[in-house]
């Protein structure tokens, strides 16, 4: 990736804007892929990373991301399944991918990736705690493979494989410009693609959630709320894995947790990375930022609502020899706490205040190509 010096930003969003109203005069022909001038303009993120994203292909990327002729039939993009007023995820259990095939997991939010990916995919710390990287199952192994995994991954998007994309991209009459731009002589390729998804991707940033605010002093919780972050943080101990006030979500947290949603596993998890059994039934520990916009929830997208996932740790955690433990006494049964009616609630206000309402309204990540 290439670091920009700050003082060029304003002379690359300008001749960025010019490129722009030429390339839409030049597209205009073709109704279904005209981009408006001032969507296709890509503001650099913000704070607090000390580090900046290369705004020519964070433009590119945003393309590529809402383009569904990325897909085998043309009728899937990236956004078909990570939809911006969700936070990017899909209020699917399971999301339709090209020919309405359905992916196995429930789609996850885009939203603060950089970070949570460093040191790409799964992998142990010092004291062989498992960090996670990208996916349900941490796997991941790098950026640009993690991003082009849904895009030739047969049941997602359907290509068969990096040269039929490449091919495909290319002719594509728009991306000629848009790439000479982000990558001055070098090609179309899976390389430049992807580099451009995750120049976009990782410039999807979230940190104005009423948390947040609370946390900075903006703007103080309501007392109902207040309870309830009491209640997540203190009694019931849910900041232990799910570590709300961070960004990323699992900054101390181990990264990875088996929290009794089976005795016998579908689905392995991370054991499907890792191969060790001890690992049987861990899934990344989601953050729960947006968490009220990302219905369904868990890895399956078994429950409707928050109030039946809050069920699940009130009553249903099944026993499992690789039960976390810190959802068991220490005499090994699972903890089942007498969580109230009232408290479920309180609970449920708190969580609220992890919208960011102003991720979800940001043109810079919404869709370039005017809505047929
Ligand atoms: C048909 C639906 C579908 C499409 C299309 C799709 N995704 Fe996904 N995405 C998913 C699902 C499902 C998961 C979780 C998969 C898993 O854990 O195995 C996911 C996970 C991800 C993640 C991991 C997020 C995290 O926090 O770990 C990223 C990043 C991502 N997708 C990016 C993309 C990009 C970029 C594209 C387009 C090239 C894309 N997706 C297309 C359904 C989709
Ligand atoms: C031992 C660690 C751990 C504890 C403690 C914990 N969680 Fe979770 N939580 C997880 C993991 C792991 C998942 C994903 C599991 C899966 O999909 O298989 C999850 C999923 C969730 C989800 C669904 C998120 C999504 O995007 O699908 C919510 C909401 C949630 N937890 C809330 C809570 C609340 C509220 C508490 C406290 C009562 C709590 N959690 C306690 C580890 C934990």
């Amino acid at each position: 990736m290439k670091m920009l010096p700050l003082i060029n930003l304003v002379a690359l969003k300008n001749y960025l804007l010019l490129l722009t109203i030429t390339f839409i005069a030049a597209s205009c022909s073709n109704d279904s892929s005209i981009i408006p001038e001032n969507q296709l303009v890509l503001n650099l993120p913000e704070k607090p990373f000390d580090y900046i994203m290369d705004n020519d292909q964070a433009v590119l990327g945003r393309v590529l991301f809402y383009d569904k002729q990325l897909s085998i039939n043309n009728g899937v993009s990236c956004a078909s399944c990570h939809k911006q007023a969700l936070a990017f995820a899909d209020n699917k259990q399971f999301s339709p991918g090209f020919d309405n095939r359905p992916t196995e997991r429930n789609s996850m939010p885009i939203q603060n990736l950089l970070g949570s990916d460093i040191g790409f995919g799964f992998r142990q710390d010092m004291s062989g705690v498992s960090l996670a990287g990208l996916f349900w199952d941490g796997r991941g192994i790098n950026h640009s493979e993690a991003l082009l995994l849904p895009v030739i991954n047969h049941v997602e998007m359907g290509i068969p494989n990096i040269d039929y994309l490449t091919e495909k991209v290319s002719s594509i009459d728009y991306y000629d410009e848009l790439f000479a731009k982000a990558f001055p002589g070098q090609q179309i390729d899976g390389f430049t693609i992807s580099s451009s998804l995750f120049s976009f991707t990782h410039s999807i940033t979230s940190f104005n959630t009423k948390l947040d605010k609370s946390l900075r002093g903006d703007v103080e919780l309501s007392p109902n709320e207040k309870l309830g972050q009491a209640l997540f943080f203190t009694k019931y101990e849910c900041n232990s894995c799910h570590q709300v006030q961070d960004p990323q979500g699992y900054l101390f947290a181990g990264g990875f947790a088996n929290i009794g949603l089976e005795s016998n596993y579908a689905d392995s998890g991370l054991e499907g990375i890792s191969d060790r059994s001890f690992d049987n039934g861990k899934f990344k520990i989601p953050s729960l930022r947006n968490v009220a916009l990302t219905a369904p929830y868990m890895h399956d997208g078994r429950f409707a609502s928050l109030q039946e996932v809050i069920l699940h740790y009130k009553s249903e955690v099944v026993d499992h020899p690789n039960l976390d433990h810190r959802l068991k006494g220490s005499d090994g049964v699972p903890l089942r706490p007498e969580i109230t009616e009232s408290e479920v609630q309180l609970i449920v206000d708190f969580l609220g205040t992890l919208t960011d309402h102003s991720l979800i309204a940001d043109e810079r990540f919404s869709n370039p190509f005017v809505v047929e």
